[in-house]
Formats: C-alpha cells, structure tokens, sequence
C-alpha cells in the first residue's frame, strides 16, 4: 500500500527503496525531452514549508513538483505569522484549511514533520530536521552512486567530516547499508561517534580500506555550541580533500560526494570541483528526479 508521509530511510524497506530508484529513472529521462513535464500531479497542491535555509532542496523539490504538473506554493516563513508568534501546531492547522495535497517540510527540530504529518491529511515529506534524517537526500546520493556502480552490493563508501551533527550522515549510510554498500565513518574523534559502522579518525586509514567513494560533508558550525577542531586550516589539512590528496584519489578512481553546501578550503579544495570523478553536479540534477519520484509515489489521505 502506497505510503502517506516520507519521513525518514530507517522505516523504508529495501524494495521500497529500489522501487524509488527505479521510478525515478524515467523522471530523469524526461529533462532531455523538449517538453519536461508529465501531468501526474496535475490539480494538486503542493506546499513548502521550510523554517530553516536552503538552496537545493526547495528550489529541486519546486522543479520537481512542477514537472509532475503541481501547483506550488513557497510558504514565506520570515514574513509569515511564525514571526509573531504563531506555533507550528496552529500554521498547520491553517494551510489544513487550504487543503494541500503535499507539505514538504525543513525544521530545525528533530521529529517536527513527523508531528505535522500526525496533524495532517496532506502528504509530509521530511525536507531535513534537525540532525535526524534528510531522506530525500539520501535517495538521491543513493541514485547517483547506482548510476556509476549498478551493482551497489559491496561497494564501499566512506563518509568524511562532522557526522556528529549531520542528518545527512544518518539518511545516507542508512541508505547505502539497506542497499549492501559497506559505510565507514572518518573525521575528527570529536565529531565521529561511536556507531554500527566502522570508525576512521584518520585520513589515511580510511583510504587504505579502499573505499569506492568519498561522501565528504560541511562541517555544521550552525549546531555547534563549542568549536570541534582547532580551526578550519587544521581541519583542511588534516581531513580535507587538498591538491596532493585529489591527485591519490584521481589516481585510485575514487568518486567525491557532497550534499552541499560545499566550504571551500575546509573539506575540499577548489581541484575538487573539476574533478571528472566529482558527482556533486549529478546529486542535484538527480535530486529534482528522485524527489518526483516521492512525490508521485505518496498518497494524501482525502481530506
Ligand atoms: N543538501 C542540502 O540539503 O542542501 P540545502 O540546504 O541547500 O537544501
């Protein structure tokens, strides 16, 4: 039975997960045609509802949804009521009234779309709360990685930086391990904890396990009371992907992965991004075909 909500990998089982992937390969085929839109969503309603920034993941979940023939509304939350005061629990219970099919949620708090989806008939889609799960995230660095290694089972990925306070970190190797990729962590000891997946706090050591690729990720100062590390220069130096590095890397045929938003000369180098093994361009062309995968793939309760 079709799911209502999308709100993490965890509760998502391994055919539920390849369907995903397997729907999303005819959405992408569509961006190369003349006309790049399919009428499956067409009359309903699509709402962003994103408390906290971002660049990616709104602009590809509104290409998205207009692609299935959606109408799209971008909930302006600084100009918004939330602003004066209003609680989540009573702005939901107004664009209740306004009968969207579709919220697509970021919140800063872990569980808040998982609230707002049992306050709901409209589909939740977690955008990413806090440092819980970003599912859609995960689908599509999960898309990509199959582009490049159809046969996933037994690749190795190694995932670099501030896992500690990263959703992405968690949708992500959640995802890959459903998939039988082999995940490792690799940073600084402050910033890696101990987990069910292997555990690197040094560069080196993480390379000699082979990995297929690297998924490197921001280091989110936003959700640090209390710096981590030295400075960005040591970091740079100790887990960044340098010149000297990218040349290894390039050497071994190894991928980088990012979600972005990339800091340049903290994880990577400027080399990184005319890297011809660098997927970053291809994770967010490929998030706007996985995410019109979720959405056709969801079913709103009728309201
Ligand atoms: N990867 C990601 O979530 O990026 P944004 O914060 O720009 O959406």
């Amino acid at each position: 039975m079709a799911r209502k909500d999308f709100l993490d990998i965890v509760s998502l089982d391994r055919a539920e997960i390849t369907h995903l992937l397997d729907q999303a390969v005819p959405f992408k085929d569509l961006f190369t045609r003349s006309v790049k839109k399919v009428p499956a969503l067409k009359g309903k309603t699509v709402l962003m509802l994103f408390y906290e920034p971002s660049t990616r993941t709104l602009s590809s979940f509104e290409v998205a949804a207009k692609r299935l023939s959606a109408d799209v509304t971008i909930f302006d939350v600084p100009r918004s009521s939330v602003s004066k005061g209003e609680s989540v629990r009573d702005t939901i219970d107004t664009l209740q009234a306004m009968r969207a099919d579709y919220i697509v949620v970021r919140h800063r708090l872990a569980g808040q779309p998982a609230a707002i989806a049992r306050q709901t008939n409209a589909s939740v889609i977690n955008a990413g709360d806090g440092a819980h799960a970003h599912p859609t995230q995960a689908l599509l660095d999960a898309f990509t990685f199959r582009e490049v290694y159809p046969e996933m089972e037994g690749r190795k990925v190694v995932i670099m930086g501030d896992i500690l306070h990263s959703r992405v970190a968690r949708s992500t190797s959640t995802i890959f391990e459903k998939l039988g990729v082999e995940v490792a962590f690799c940073g600084p000891g402050s910033l890696v904890p101990q987990t069910r997946f292997r555990r690197f706090t040094n560069y080196d050591e993480a390379m000699k396990w082979g990995p297929d690729a690297i998924y490197l990720l921001r280091v989110q100062k936003e959700r640090q009371d209390a710096p981590f590390f030295p400075s960005d220069r040591e970091y740079h130096s100790v887990f960044g992907i340098t010149e000297e590095r990218l040349k290894r890397i390039s050497d071994k045929g190894v991928y980088v992965m990012h979600p972005g938003p990339i800091n340049r000369g903290v994880e990577l180098c400027d080399g990184v991004l005319d890297y011809e093994r660098c997927l970053i361009s291809q994770q967010v062309e490929n998030g706007i075909a996985a995410r019109m995968a979720v959405l056709f793939g969801l079913k709103p309760k009728v309201s």
